[in-house]
């Protein structure tokens, strides 16, 4: 093979993964598998810098946009809906329609979720994604295609010809056939494909980012739409490639294909299909992320009374939707109805009801978080928003409170919207009475009396002491979670238990609990007690980088707590390191390294490091798979299926893989082994009808040599 070949074997891999990664999320290499794949592939790009084309997976943080985005032209009108307040609303807009032509009646209806993000178009040419914009006035928008390169799950190479993304489990590295290179980019026809999708941030990742900035003490964002905005609206494209933006796509705006070469070889046309539903399916089948949402059905009210499931469901989506669109399965005969103004008259946006109301700002509450930062709380006067009672917003930070003049007593609108958490927008001013408060950030914590302090740069004000008791439940609740020590079933409300009673002074305190002192707490049974005091032996054998992280060291995060377990190889030469040996570390500034510094100089902390060595929490070596030597799942795959007693999901993965094992997620001929635990799902009947060995995880560990 030559160099060359290798080449675009590894772009077309990479791709691959990164679809399993990113769309699917369900990969089927491990991060160092992918990593290695990776570094050879850059390694490669490096000597041959004109082997590089847009589509390279290297490609997706390009280049900086002058001073402001250029105008683009859309190919077709983007449109916009209608909308429908209720389902009176929706069964006259059936009526208008079916009055303009009888095909209606025979109609069928395609459901989809109506997310509340931006509008975008995206411009694919013989398979390869070369432009995209923004909405704009729906004629013409803003070419982003540099920010939008750096959203991970929009594809930057499609099949041209129809052939499915070989997306099985079984498909052997090496031999991955994305498509069939040989129609690609070689073909001398125009071969163009313009879909519209809806960018949005996942309510989960929203607030991923919003604690990860709060830990910070750095300013947090106040909607998941607005953030999207704003990230496609950055000028650096490496700063976009930070936000968690993603994409589903929904519509093919248009499309031309005068004769394809395959066609010319007489195999079957690519072009969409004329049903919304199957056009959902097809751009899923070329690489896109579609809804798992959407539903076609034969009438209607079907589709009415489908709508109104997620109405009363939206906490369950995991993105913000207002409404779901209802649209004509039949996309030909939608376009011949034609539309009205901007709105076309084959679909309807069925809005579901607003989640703002007003309420009164009874006072604001001060929380302390993990780092000792003060975050203000609204107290409200409870107000049921959408079958939800909300007593409490978030407010941000005190600069917000500042800026938007919140005053307690204040009439405030707050908007609640699915699993994010709600939060004031602001003061209707107009209602005032001149009893309204103005409000001062504290002076001390609210929790110890301690006087609060603010770093340079940051918004936050933080309380400094380590004794501080609230501080203590948030740190042992980030000791314990799945990034870091990850203690199964070591929930918040047992932390909180083990520190009223006193059983927990500190993280190490963890690590000596004994089983009498857990059963005479309230809800512990003897079954729980074991399974927990299990769980928490296990993690004494959680690598150094888990612990680092644990830690909580203002600054450090996973990534940075894995270099670190990299480049000392343990907490003695950790705790002895300089500021200056810190910041030889790439990646690591002065702020940080201060930050490291001080932890490991505090007088608590000492005596927690040596709590921790004695009760044998002391893990050396560098980070993850280098740990374990022993490779004994070497050349073995497992599915795992139901709870385990002592592993959790992410960590009985790590487990197999740490042993040199791999885990797929689904049951076929090729898993080794079943690990089963209790309430399995469905994979375990499938591994029983094909006769696949089954494991618990006591097995497992012995499987493993542990
Ligand atoms: S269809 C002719 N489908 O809602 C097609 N729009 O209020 C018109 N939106 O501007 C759009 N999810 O940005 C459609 N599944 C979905 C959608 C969706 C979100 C947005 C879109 C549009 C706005 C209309």
């Amino acid at each position: 093979m030559t160099t060359f070949d290798r080449y675009t074997q590894l772009k077309q891999e990479l791709s691959f993964h990164l679809y399993r990664y990113h769309v699917l999320d369900d990969p089927i290499i491990s991060d160092a598998e992918y990593d290695k794949l990776w570094n050879e592939f850059k390694a490669l790009e490096a000597e041959h810098p004109e082997w590089i084309s847009p589509d390279s997976p290297s490609q997706r943080a390009g280049t900086v946009v002058s001073e402001k985005f250029e105008k683009v032209r859309h190919p077709r009108p983007i449109l916009s809906l209608a909308n429908a307040f209720g389902a009176e609303d929706a069964r006259a807009w059936y009526e208008r329609i079916r009055k303009l032509d009888d095909r209606v009646e025979r109609a069928k209806f395609t459901v989809e979720p109506k997310i509340d993000g931006l509008s975008v178009v995206l411009h694919y040419r013989d398979g390869v994604f070369v432009q995209g914009a923004t909405r704009g006035d729906g004629e013409i928008g803003e070419d982003i295609t540099a920010n939008l390169r750096t959203v991970r799950t929009i594809p930057l190479r499609i099949p041209v010809d129809g052939e499915k993304w070989k997306a099985e489990n079984e498909q052997p590295a090496g031999q991955l056939s994305l498509f069939d290179a040989s129609t690609n980019s070689q073909s001398p026809l125009p071969n163009t494909l313009v879909i519209r999708g809806e960018i949005f941030i996942a309510n989960r990742d929203f607030d991923a980012l919003n604690q990860k900035l709060a830990d910070a003490g750095e300013k947090t964002y106040l909607n998941p739409r607005n953030t999207a905005a704003g990230s496609l609206r950055q000028l650096d494209p490496a700063i976009t490639a930070t936000r968690p933006l993603t994409i589903l796509v929904y519509q093919v705006v248009y499309f031309e294909n005068p004769l394809s070469p395959r066609e010319r070889a007489g195999v079957r046309d690519f072009s969409p299909p004329t049903s919304q539903w199957e056009l959902l399916n097809w751009l899923k089948d070329l690489g896109f992320p579609v809804t798992d949402v959407a539903r076609r059905f034969d009438t209607l009210e079907e589709a009415i009374s489908y709508t109104e499931t997620w109405d009363k469901g939206r906490d369950n989506l995991p993105y913000e939707a207002d409404g779901m669109v209802i649209k004509l399965d039949d996309l030909t005969l939608a376009a011949e109805l034609g539309f009205v103004g901007k709105d076309p008259r084959g679909a309807i946006a069925f809005k579901f009801p607003a989640r703002e109301v007003t309420t009164q700002l009874l006072n604001i509450d001060v929380e302390v978080g993990r780092t000792g930062v003060l975050t203000p709380r609204a107290a409200l006067e409870p107000v049921e928003i959408n079958g939800v009672i909300v007593k409490n917003a978030t407010l941000h930070n005190f600069d917000y409170i500042a800026e938007k003049d919140i005053r307690i007593g204040d009439r405030v609108l707050v908007k609640r919207a699915g699993e994010v958490i709600p939060y004031v927008i602001g003061p209707v001013v107009d209602v005032r009475n001149g009893a309204e408060q103005s409000y001062l950030p504290p002076q001390t914590c609210p929790a110890c009396g301690q006087p609060v302090e603010h770093f340079e740069g940051e918004v936050a004000w933080y309380c400094v002491n380590a004794a501080c008791p609230a501080q203590l439940v948030r740190n042992v609740e980030h000791f314990v979670s799945k990034g870091a020590m990850d203690i199964n079933g070591l929930g918040i409300k047992i932390v909180e238990q083990l520190i009223a009673e006193g059983l927990v002074r500190d993280v190490a305190d963890l690590y000596t609990l004994e089983k009498p002192q857990l059963l005479a707490l309230e809800g512990f049974a003897d079954k729980k007690a074991d399974n927990l005091l299990a769980a928490i032996a296990t993690t004494k054998a959680q690598p150094l980088n888990r612990l680092i992280a644990a830690l909580g060291i203002h600054g450090v995060g996973e990534v940075a707590a894995g270099d670190l377990a990299k480049h000392f190889g343990n907490l003695d030469s950790l705790a002895q390191a300089s500021a200056t040996d810190l910041q030889a570390i790439e990646g690591f500034g002065p702020n940080t390294a201060e930050s490291i510094v001080d932890w490991f100089s505090r007088e608590a902390n000492r005596r927690l490091l040596e709590k921790l060595k004695a009760a044998g929490v002391w893990p050396q070596g560098s980070n993850q798979l280098s740990v374990i030597s022993n490779q004994a799942l070497a050349g073995l795959t497992f599915v795992v299926t139901g709870t385990l007693p002592t592993l959790s999901r992410e960590g009985v993965k790590e487990f197999i893989e740490q042993h040199g094992g791999k885990v797929t997620d689904s049951v076929s001929k090729k898993t080794s082994y079943l690990v089963l635990g209790e309430n399995p799902g469905s994979k375990h009947d499938k591994a029983l009808a094909l006769g696949i060995p089954i494991l618990d995880e006591a097995g497992l560990k012995s499987l493993a040599k542990a």
